[in-house]
């Protein structure tokens, strides 16, 4: 990936982003939410190392959450705790993040913490419970099927009354830490998933995998959830017409919708897990 011209990757990646500026931004949303979903936006950008761009990153989630506000959208936010300065400082990255979701609070609105590389995990967890022990409910956290430590961080986050999103993980962890296995992940995910229904919790079930889904829906119809309970959660650009028939359904979805300037390190991310990313690689390189 790293050898392919940044510009080409930018051609491919555009079905993942809703482009560069929250103009672009509500208009995706907008569109998404005629379809009957939801939305989460994400102001990419990671791994800042400036405390002063983590303020400005800051005040450029807030005016987001006021966006959504006045175009009433269906929208909460994703956040990032490493370019609010979870690199720099633990106490900087809280009060970044206190702000917002304090903002958020104000307009009813709510934020995801996304969870990034395992050396964020411990950090992304304190802060998240610094914040419930303070009152906060609008926030919730991710856990990571692939990490072996999340079946202990959900059975006690459950207890906590965590909002959970469920996913894979998608960063290259080692073995020593985490599943690597395509089904051990799948077996773990399905694991999780039910120690979190079972417990009562929210749950954003974040995955494109038929076998994930498929697995989340006989829960769901086992214990004859109410679709308030959870909620299914995809990418932007990503397995369009199942994400149509979940919908149809009667189930709950989101989609993930970034934006920004910072679209390169997503936008590899993604390709990566593209199976036909070889295929429209060489398109966007030969085909004009
Ligand atoms: P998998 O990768 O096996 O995909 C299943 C199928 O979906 C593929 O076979 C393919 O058909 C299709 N597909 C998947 N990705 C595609 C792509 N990019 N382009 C085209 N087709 C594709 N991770 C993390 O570490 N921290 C986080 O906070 C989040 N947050 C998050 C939010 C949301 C809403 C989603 C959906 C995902 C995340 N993730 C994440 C990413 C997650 O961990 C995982 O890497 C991806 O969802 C891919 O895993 P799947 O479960 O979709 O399976």
């Amino acid at each position: 990936m790293p050898l392919i011209p940044k510009a080409v990757v930018g051609q491919v990646a555009r079905r993942y982003i809703a482009g560069t500026t929250l103009g672009d931004a509500v208009r995706v949303v907008k569109e998404i939410n005629s379809r009957a979903m939801m939305a989460t936006v994400d102001l990419l950008g990671e791994d800042i190392n400036n405390a002063g761009e983590t303020h400005q990153v800051r005040d450029t989630i807030i005016p987001i959450l006021h966006a959504i506000k006045e175009n009433q959208l269906n929208s909460n936010m994703s956040i990032k705790p490493t370019q609010l300065g979870l690199r720099i400082d633990k106490e900087l990255c809280y009060r970044n993040i206190r702000a917002i979701v304090d903002e958020a609070r104000k307009l009813g609105n709510f934020i995801r913490i996304d969870m990034e590389d395992a050396n964020t995990t411990e950090g992304t967890f304190e802060i998240y419970r610094r914040l419930r022990r303070e009152g906060v409910v609008n926030a919730g956290v991710v856990i990571q099927a692939y990490l072996h430590r999340s079946e202990a961080d959900v059975r006690a986050l459950v207890k906590e009354g965590a909002n959970f999103r469920l996913c894979k993980g998608i960063y290259n962890e080692s073995p020593a830490i985490a599943f690597k296995g395509r089904q051990e992940i799948r077996n773990n995910f399905l694991k999780l998933l039910q120690i979190i229904l079972e417990g009562g919790s929210y749950v954003g079930i974040a995955t494109h995998d038929d076998y994930l889904i498929d697995g989340a829906l006989k829960f769901i119809r086992r214990l004859g959830l109410d679709r308030a309970k959870y909620e299914f959660q995809m990418l932007l650009g990503v397995r369009e017409t199942r994400r149509n028939e979940i919908v149809r359904d009667g189930h709950r979805l989101r989609v993930y919708v970034p934006y920004g300037e910072q679209w390169y390190a997503y936008s590899t991310r993604r390709l990566k897990e593209n199976p036909y990313m070889a295929w429209y690689i060489t398109k966007a390189l030969f085909v004009r």
